[in-house]
């Protein structure tokens, strides 16, 4: 048996050769006799897939054992020996084949990790462990043929023992005649692999799979196995990369998947988020395309105790009046430690607080209540309040119309902040101490959205302000003035912004990448600044991506004025937008205040305009990535401007998170997501499409109905334009049928186009352009397969795709050539 050393890993084939033949009848993939893996010694699997050996994770100065990926440049364990019990120094510990087992020593010579096996017959030299190239580490004995240990019967293996990652091949199974689960348990965060609180297990009483927190609470399952999928997951029907398999016999329950394409490098994972996700290794990135629960907010306690959780960067804060219980934690996004008071209760005080004695109740609005809550029969708002207030161990209360009086004891956990007017918001008031800083900041006793601002913001404000004002003096000894000019954008001092922004009081919107504020520059210009949240890129990546997107300027694109770079705090300017986002106007619109069809029409065509530019007339082209109605803002004569593009670039990988978090987003993203391959313009155009179905309805398309069931608005346009008919029973209610029939007909047969399921069947931006302006026609489109698919499965409208838009695809490689034949297949038919 022979180790191989970095020094001869493969590179190289010439390096590879040499390394197999110095040692020449020897394999590398092997742990057996009395030999040992120390040091920076490596086991390569004998397809060179897998690599095995100690690692360090992160910054931590931890070693352990685990299994890597040999073709990721970017090291990605996939598992890991000793989670819980690291050493310390690698070059004196072992890994190495004692009594019967594989065993790790650490440098003090003690026993740290085994395969527990319990056997008592065999014989070290026989035994022998073995890296397949599925990434499965194998112990095994010599029993099967002579002394051919690849041949033996197997012992023990890596793939039923998983740690986070659930590998092709691998199960995750509940045996019948032990009872005994495996599981997949999130790392206790990105630079821990000791076991976290999130598991994956079966359910065999259910036939389903279930995500628990600390192994009792639940919060996600996948529905029962139905012969075809679990139930809950209908994007299973859709798959055309897995295996899927569910083995159900008299020793054992489980589900398995294998891909159809070995080549396709793809895992499975149960992550520090709490959420399960299915990643492929495309264009030098891990691509994020599935993931559950979809929504951050619904892993239980992310944001640990006093925390609030929001669906938007950054996930978790503080409730006002508590502080971060454990910073180096929280800044390794491991949030459950929570939150703890600033000042801790008087609960006897009896008093108003008036004189800083006693407690006081925060209100807070526009949340989604904890959980645990007790009910009291209580008659009024103040009763409720003073039952809370008389009994030190309430922490929060909550009248509602309906269930009357609510009250929390202890710690308050899931608790969620929606959107200011969210429909679902509620008030919940929190015990503080009296004299807590919220009170005096603020004289408003209301609290709500004011409360929140100041009391999660406030909290660190005082703090970052220092701190910034220490960076800034610096700076701007740098900098010279504040202002500097970078091509034609404006580089802002932070300080300048925030005095533009009234501190960045006036907020416009918030999504996943961060919150917009309103604000007024000295010479009066209005602008929109953009707080961007946790920018992975360094000074002078950001630096070239914002000017790349300053070049980019056209009528329906939003223009960027400048942008602000200091330290973590990333924003940009742009030119406000009177008339806010085309989301705004279509689904909260009135009787009488609404978008005439002339108005739709001529937006419609705006943004195809403004996307067509961007994948083919730019310089830089780019794809968008995340086309919506939130992303189209409306100047003084509705002209419609897209906003945000370049973003997916910009924020790298985080894109992926940004995008798999964000509500409504899902319903715009087009099906190749799934297959992990290169994204093309084409995803833009997806969206698009989506997008006008909604401008036509004036609805969401995945809005449910009155009743509960859902109608899938595309399926129900799809059909009708295919099988002929009345168009104008689309039409959004509000329009009162006025409108010019064939240009309906027209934008509902290029959104069917645009929503192909294959790319190439797409039109490019360019020719929905040249349609929309009358110079080419459109032929009857073909209904969409997964439209097919909605049509069946009424029930679970749940979007088949969440995925990333990384640096490396979002580069656009537009297509044109494939939709411009005449022929069936084709969205174009030339005019006259
Ligand atoms: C591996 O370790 C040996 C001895 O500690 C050292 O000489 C060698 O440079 C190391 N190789 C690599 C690739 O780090
Ligand atoms: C197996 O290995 C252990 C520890 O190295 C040793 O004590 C034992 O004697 C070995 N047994 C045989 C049969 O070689
Ligand atoms: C190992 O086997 C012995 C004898 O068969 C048994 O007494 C012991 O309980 C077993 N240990 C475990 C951990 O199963
Ligand atoms: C299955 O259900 C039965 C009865 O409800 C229960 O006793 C048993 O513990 C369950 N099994 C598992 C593995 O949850
Ligand atoms: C997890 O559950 C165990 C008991 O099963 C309990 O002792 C432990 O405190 C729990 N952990 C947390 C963080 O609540
Ligand atoms: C799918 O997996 C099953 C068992 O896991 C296997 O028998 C079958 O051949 C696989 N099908 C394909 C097309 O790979
Ligand atoms: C169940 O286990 C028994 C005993 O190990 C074995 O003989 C049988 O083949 C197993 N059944 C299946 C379906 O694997
Ligand atoms: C925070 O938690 C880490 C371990 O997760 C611990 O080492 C550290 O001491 C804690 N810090 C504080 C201030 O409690
Ligand atoms: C408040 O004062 C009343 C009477 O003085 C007393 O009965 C009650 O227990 C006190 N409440 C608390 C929370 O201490």
């Amino acid at each position: 048996m022979v180790l191989r050393n970095h020094s001869c890993s493969p590179i190289h084939l010439i390096l590879l050769y040499f390394c197999i033949s110095a040692f020449a009848s020897l394999a590398d993939d092997t742990i057996s006799g009395n030999r040992a893996l120390s040091g920076n010694q490596t086991l390569v699997s004998t397809g060179d897939n897998f690599v095995l050996g100690f690692f360090k994770p992160g910054k931590s100065p931890r070693h352990y054992i685990g299994i890597w990926y040999n073709k990721v440049p970017k090291q990605t364990v996939v598992w890991v020996a000793n989670r819980e019990t690291p050493v310390s120094d690698p070059n004196s510990a072992k890994l190495l084949i004692s009594a019967g087992n594989l065993v790790l020593i650490n440098e003090l010579g003690a026993q740290i990790w085994s395969t527990a096996v319990n056997q008592t017959s065999s014989v070290n030299s026989s035994l022998a462990a073995v890296l397949r190239d599925d990434g499965n580490l194998v112990l095994s004995d010599g029993s099967g043929s002579g002394s051919n240990p690849r041949s033996g019967r197997v012992l023990w293996q890596s793939l039923d023992n998983p740690v986070h990652t659930w590998l092709p091949g691998g199960k995750l199974s509940y045996d019948k005649i032990t009872k005994e689960k495996q599981l997949l348990t999130s790392w206790k965060n990105a630079e821990d692999p000791a076991m976290g609180l999130f598991s994956l297990e079966l359910d065999p009483n259910g036939s389903r799979y279930l995500i628990k927190w600390n192994r009792s609470q639940g919060y996600w399952t996948s529905g029962a196995w139905n012969g075809h999928i679990f139930s809950l997951v209908p994007e299973m029907r859709l798959n055309y990369i897995y295996n899927f398999s569910y083995v159900n016999n008299e020793n054992e329950t489980y589900f398995t998947y294998s891909l159809y394409n070995p080549t396709i490098i793809s895992r499975f994972i149960m992550d520090v988020s709490g959420q399960i996700k299915q990643l492929s290794w495309v264009n030098g990135d891990w691509n994020l395309f599935w993931t559950q629960p979809r929504e951050q907010c619904q892993v239980h306690d992310y944001c640990g105790g006093f925390g609030s959780c929001q669906n938007a960067l950054p996930f978790c804060s503080c409730l006002p009046g508590f502080r971060v219980r454990n910073q180096s934690d929280w800044d390794l996004n491991d949030y459950l430690g929570g939150c703890v008071r600033e000042m801790s209760l008087q609960c006897n005080g009896n008093g108003t607080g008036s004189n800083g004695r006693g407690d006081r109740f925060w209100s807070v609005s526009d949340v989604k209540l904890p959980v645990n809550e007790k009910q009291l029969t209580v008659g009024s708002v103040g009763e409720c309040e003073s039952s809370c207030f008389n009994d030190c161990s309430c922490t929060a209360y909550a009248y509602e119309e309906g269930r009357g009086c609510l009250v929390w004891n202890g710690e308050l956990v899931n608790l969620q902040r929606l959107n200011e007017g969210d429909g679902n918001g509620k008030v919940i008031h929190i015990r503080l101490s009296a004299s807590s800083q919220v009170f005096s900041a603020s004289n408003n006793s209301k609290g709500s959205m004011i409360g929140i601002v100041v009391g999660c913001v406030g909290v660190g404000l005082v703090i970052v302000a220092v701190v910034v004002g220490l960076i800034w003096r610096r700076r701007r000894r740098a900098v010279g003035n504040s202002k500097a000019v970078e091509g034609s954008l404006v580089a802002f001092a932070y300080k300048d912004l925030q005095n533009a922004t009234k501190n960045f009081s006036d907020k416009l919107g918030g999504g996943g990448f961060g919150s917009v504020f309103k604000g007024t520059l000295p010479d009066s210009t209005v602008i929109a600044a953009k707080k961007l949240e946790s920018i992975t890129q360094g000074e002078k990546q950001f630096r070239t991506e914002v000017s790349t997107i300053g070049t980019i300027q056209h009528v329906n694109l939003v223009r960027l004025r400048g942008f602000c770079s200091e330290g973590s705090k990333k924003l940009l300017v742009y030119d406000y937008m009177e008339n806010g986002s085309l989301d705004s106007h279509l689904f909260y619109a009135n009787e009488t205040k609404f978008l005439d069809w002339e108005t739709r029409y001529q937006i419609a065509l705006g943004i195809a305009r403004g996307l067509s530019y961007l994948h083919e007339k730019c310089r830089d082209c780019i794809i968008h990535c995340d086309i919506k109605p939130e992303n189209i803002l409306l100047d003084p004569e509705f002209c419609p401007k897209v906003a945000d593009f370049g973003l997916a670039k910009l924020m790298g990988r985080d894109f992926s998170r940004v995008l798999t978090t964000m509500r409504g987003t899902r319903g715009y993203l087009a099906p190749e997501w799934i297959s992990g391959v290169a994204i093309t313009a084409k995803a833009d155009v997806y969206s698009y499409g989506m997008m006008l179905f909604e401008l036509v309805s004036g609805r969401r398309n995945s809005e449910n109905s009155e009743n509960g069931t859902v109608k899938f608005f595309p399926s129900w346009a799809a059909n009708a334009i295919v099988n002929g008919g009345d168009v104008l029973v689309l039409l959004d209610p509000v329009l009162d049928r006025n409108a010019d029939e064939e240009q309906v007909l027209k934008i509902c047969k290029i959104a069917c186009w645009c929503i192909q399921d294959d790319e190439n069947t797409r039109p490019s931006m360019g020719q929905v352009v040249q349609i929309l302006e009358g110079l080419m026609d459109v032929n009857v489109p073909p209904i969409p397969r997964s439209l097919q698919v909605f049509v069946e499965s009424q029930e679970h409208i749940v979007f088949f795709t969440d995925s990333s838009c990384t640096d490396q695809s979002s580069q656009a490689k537009s297509n044109t050539s494939s939709a411009s034949t005449n022929s069936k297949n084709s969205a174009l038919s030339s005019k006259g």
